[in-house]
This record gives structure tokens, sequence and C-alpha cells, in this order.
């Protein structure tokens, strides 16, 4: 598929997760909508791709972790993100288990972040993390569109702290709805926060 071609895709699968907008005239109002998306995915999205996660990959994911705005967004993290024999022994389990889908996000060649496919509360679920280099380009989306596409279980759950509002927003840019609503303990926050549940499918 043409460059371009993939652009219009990508970009009325953003206009329109659900696919109810795909009958777009591109030459009325919403199809200018589609043009801004296409142009600004075409010359400004980074070439994202994602690969097999190798153990060579924890140590970049580490340092992800040390951030802390990056760990109060996605709220539910490790007790204390600087214990590195924690993080090694869990992340050496998720290595190991071919139960967990897996996925290294590339951004132009780089190491940018990880989506993990597992069961979380009894649920397919999907979770991710991008360093903050990274962030605002589309990258997440783009990383998690490719996964879903890999990953055929539906339904299947992602969990966002309520004020995650990026987070919500790039499940929602690939079609996921909330479902529901939760609350739980936010290590990262030391405080219990409400949740958002939502799902594709
Ligand atoms: C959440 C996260 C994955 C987003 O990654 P990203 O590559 O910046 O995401 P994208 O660029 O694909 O999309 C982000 C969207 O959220 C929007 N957004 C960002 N901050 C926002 C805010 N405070 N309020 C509303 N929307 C916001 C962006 O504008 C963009 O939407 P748009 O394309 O319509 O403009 C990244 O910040 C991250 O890894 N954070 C730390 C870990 C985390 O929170 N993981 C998720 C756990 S549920």
């Amino acid at each position: 598929m043409g460059l371009f071609a993939r652009a219009r895709e990508i970009a009325l699968a953003e206009a329109s997760p659900t696919g109810e907008g795909r009958s777009f005239d591109f030459r009325g109002g919403g199809g200018r909508i589609v043009w801004i998306i296409c142009v600004r995915r075409v010359f400004v999205t980074p070439q994202v791709s994602l690969r097999d996660m190798v153990a060579g990959d924890l140590p970049i994911f580490f340092e992800q972790q040390l951030d802390g705005e990056a760990g109060r967004m996605a709220a539910f993290t490790a007790k204390d993100p600087r214990d590195r024999a924690a993080f090694d022994a869990r992340w050496a389990k998720i290595l190991a288990e071919p139960s967990i889908r897996k996925a290294t996000v590339l951004v132009d060649g780089r190491v940018a972040g990880q989506i993990l496919g597992a069961e979380q509360f009894g649920r397919p679920s999907v979770c991710y993390w991008i360093g903050r280099e990274f962030w605002g380009k589309g990258v997440a989306t783009a990383a998690l569109r490719e996964f879903l596409a890999r990953v055929e279980t539906r339904p299947i759950y992602a969990r966002a702290a309520a004020d995650n509002a990026a987070s919500i927003r790039v499940l929602g840019k690939c079609g996921f709805v909330e479902c529901e609503r939760d609350r739980g303990f936010a290590v990262a926050r030391g405080e219990e926060i409400e949740e958002v549940v939502m799902r594709l499918g």
C-alpha cells in the first residue's frame, strides 16, 4: 500500500474508530478534517514499528520506569520504581511467559517503549508505556493499533487512571470505549483513585 493510501486509512480509522464515519465524502467538511489528519500523519508522525522484545531492551524500560511523571500517569506501578532487582525479577517472568504477548515499540529504529497483552482481573487486557521523549507524536496510538492487529482476542480490555487523559485518548483512537469505572490503590500516588475500564470488541 502506498504511503498516501496508508495515511488515508489511518486518518479514517482515527476520525472514526468504530467505522461509522468511513463513508466520509472527502470533498465535504468531514473530508477536510480527514485531509488535515492525513497531512499530519504523513509529515509529522515518526516511523513506528513493533518487534519481539529482548532482554537487551530492559535497561531502557527501567530508565522509563524511573520517570516520575510517567509513573504518576500510569499510577498502578511497581512499589519502588528504583528497585532494579524487583524490576528484573518481574520482567524475567514476563519474558519467559508465553501466554503474555509482548512487543517492543520502535520509533525510527530506536526503542521507545513497550506493549503487553496479558490477563488482568481475569480478562484479556493491554497496557503500554512510551518513553517521554516520544510523547505527543502519535507513537502509542500507532503502536497499539499495530499490536491489536496482531492480537486478535476480542473483547480485549484496558484500564487507565481516570485522569490519564492521554492514555484514554489513545485507547479511544484505537476503538476502545469506556465500559466500567473501578477504584484501586495507585502505588505511584499513595492513594486510592478512580480507574476507567475500556473495552474493544
Ligand atoms: C499515555 C502514553 C502511552 C501516550 O503516549 P503518546 O505516544 O504520547 O500518545 P499519542 O501521541 O499516540 O496520543 C496521545 C493523545 O492524547 C492527547 N493528550 C495528551 N495529553 C493530554 C491531556 N492532558 N488531555 C487530553 N488529551 C491529551 C494527545 O493530544 C493525543 O491525542 P491527539 O492525537 O488527538 O492529539 C504515554 O504518555 C505514556 O506512556 N505515559 C506513561 C505510562 C502510561 O500512562 N501508560 C498507560 C497506562 S494506562
